[in-house]
């Protein structure tokens, strides 16, 4: 760390570029350096991004580097790797994925970097614990994209649904970010009412809405793959979020795929939940009172990501 903040980016790709571009819009960091194997790709990113300087609402230098700028970097954030194909799910990728994050995080931690690392990259709870477990950094010091980005869409339909902004529905996604995510009904709130009670209590809301929206949810991403092979915007926003919470300290609750260690009665996994974020990483995870039913799918979703987890480490 130099005194002012780094940010290294690890993959250019759409989701990484993206991500950039959020980043300098925003003036979230002093440094951003592009790290990809696709070494023309990321200089030319960095010629573009840098162009839009004059535009931007504060300065930030962008450049195209290699693995040792990591060590003065105070976050690494990986977005390299395969994304889905159409009719791929998020954890068929694990092989690929897997040996791609064992040479960057290597690669990472050689350099003498030794500050949180931010994992975007799908299976991103497998991911993101593989990451712990390759870099030997502190589990606080690790997180993952989790299930931001389907908190956000979860926010954005019933924003819709209900016809309030979205900055103010309180509700949340948590477990895999994949198939066996789940809604947290029980804690779905909008100007501290509760989702459930208004359909209770007001005719034109109905439950199997609520149950669409949910559907929309979690399928959301084969949705935009269909359409335009990747997702990226949304992503990149969260991240872009996510490094904001972490840089400026802002003790933020976000959904990330955060450590358990008895939490939601798991241990030893990575997964979404909401956890305070600041300059530290993950200073806490928020343990929600779920019903039974949530407790339950909540637990399924943990399985589900443990037999994979098993798979690669015992
Ligand atoms: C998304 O949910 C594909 O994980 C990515 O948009």
């Amino acid at each position: 760390m130099n005194g002012v903040n780094r940010v290294a980016l690890i993959g250019t790709g759409f989701v990484g570029s993206s991500y950039a571009f959020a980043m300098l819009n925003q003036g979230i960091t002093e440094e951003l350096v592009l790290i990809d194997l696709n070494k023309e790709k990321s200089e030319g990113d960095a010629m573009d991004l840098n162009h839009g300087l004059p535009f931007a609402p504060s300065p930030t230098k962008i450049w195209f580097g290699d693995y040792s700028d990591c060590k003065d970097a105070d976050l690494v954030v990986i977005t390299a790797g395969a994304n889905q194909k159409p009719g791929e799910t998020r954890l068929d990728l694990v092989d690929k994925n897997m040996k791609v994050f064992q040479s960057i995080v290597s690669q990472v931690m050689a350099s003498g970097f030794n500050g949180i690392f931010l994992v975007a990259t799908n299976p991103v709870d497998i991911l993101t614990y593989a990451t712990w477990k390759f870099s030997g950094l502190p589990k606080e010091r690790i997180i993952g994209s989790g299930t931001i980005l389907d908190t956000a869409r979860f926010r954005y339909l019933l924003g819709e649904y209900f016809q309030v902004d979205a900055r103010n529905v309180h509700a949340y996604i948590i477990g895999e970010h994949g198939d066996t995510e789940l809604p947290v009904w029980s804690h779905a709130d909008i100007g501290g009412r509760s989702v459930l009670d208004l359909v209770n209590e007001r005719s034109e809301y109905k439950q199997a809405d609520l149950e669409n929206i949910f559907t929309n949810v979690r399928d959301a991403a084969y949705h935009i793959i269909q359409r335009k092979g990747a997702t990226y915007y949304g992503i990149a926003m969260g991240l872009a979020r996510l490094t904001k919470a972490i840089l400026q300290n802002e003790n933020a609750v976000l959904t990330v795929s955060a450590y358990l260690d008895g939490q939601y009665g798991q241990h030893n996994i990575y997964i979404g939940v909401p956890a305070i974020v600041n300059r530290n990483g993950i200073r806490e995870v928020i343990e929600l009172k779920l019903t039974e039913e949530e407790r339950a799918k909540f637990s399924h979703s943990a399985n589900v990501l443990k037999q994979v987890l098993d798979s690669f480490f015992h």
